[in-house]
């Protein structure tokens, strides 16, 4: 599923790593394991294509889900903790947004028939999509995520940055698991969680039927 072969990374003059070779296969849970400085996250980052290697492919099926869980909860302020989930599926959100569209267009009392004929078809295609993408549950889904990770209904709409630090990574955490991928790849999940999150987190890894890859300082996490 994940095929990465001949790769090379220069980082800084240094050659991290040289010629690697290895594929993940789909349900398939890796651990990478190396001390602090060896090049992990750089490897994640080349395999989502944020860096570019020195040689070396990395390839994937062109609809593979790949989902990275970092650190970095990046910039969510303005949106409530609902929003910042269901915005992890953008393939969800931007058939949503063209339906609605489609909708207007249909409703212009000036439609020729020739426009209304092609945005019906346009409009099929999307609601097909939308369906088998699962996007009528996608709310139900990220308010079941939301929950089990200890945010309560009552605090769904709260905005993000109403929220501490812990709490983000758990809004952050949500938005990658609402996309039901393929394949996480998760740096250091359990950096910034506390023991409840954790033990939530490993059940619904083990229960997760995709692809992981991982690497973690916490071995026992790990190892479940
Ligand atoms: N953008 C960068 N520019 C230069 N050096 C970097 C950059 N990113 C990481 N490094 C260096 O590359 C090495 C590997 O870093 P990293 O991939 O973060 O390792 P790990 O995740 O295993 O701790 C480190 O020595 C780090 O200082
Ligand atoms: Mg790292």
């Amino acid at each position: 599923m994940l095929n990465v072969s001949d790769l090379s990374k220069i980082q800084g003059g240094k050659t991290l790593f040289s010629q690697v070779n290895f594929q993940i296969y789909p349900g398939e849970k890796v651990g990478l394991v190396g001390a602090n400085g060896t090049g992990k996250t750089t490897l994640f980052r080349l395999i989502i294509g944020e860096e570019r290697p020195a040689t070396g492919q990395i390839s994937y099926p062109d609809d593979m889900r790949m989902t990275y869980f970092s650190q970095n909860v990046g910039e969510m302020r303005g949106k409530t903790a609902l929003e910042v989930v269901l915005s992890g599926d953008q393939r969800i959100e931007f058939l949503k947004k063209s339906l609605k569209e489609f909708e207007n267009k249909l409703c212009d009392p000036d439609i020729s028939p020739e426009e209304m004929d092609s945005v019906l078809i346009k409009m099929g295609d999307a609601q097909t999509e939308f369906e088998k993408r699962s996007g009528y549950d996608l709310e139900t889904r990220a308010e079941e995520i939301l929950t089990g990770l200890g945010i309560f209904p009552i605090d769904h709409g709260k905005r993000v940055e109403e929220f501490s630090g812990g709490w983000k990574m758990r809004i952050a955490l949500a938005r990658v698991l609402v996309v039901n991928p393929d394949l996480i790849i998760m740096d250091e999940p359990t950096n910034y969680l506390d023991i409840e999150t954790i033990l939530w987190l490993e059940t619904w890894l083990k229960e997760f039927k995709g692809s992981i890859f991982m690497t973690t300082h916490d071995r026992n996490f790990m190892k479940k």
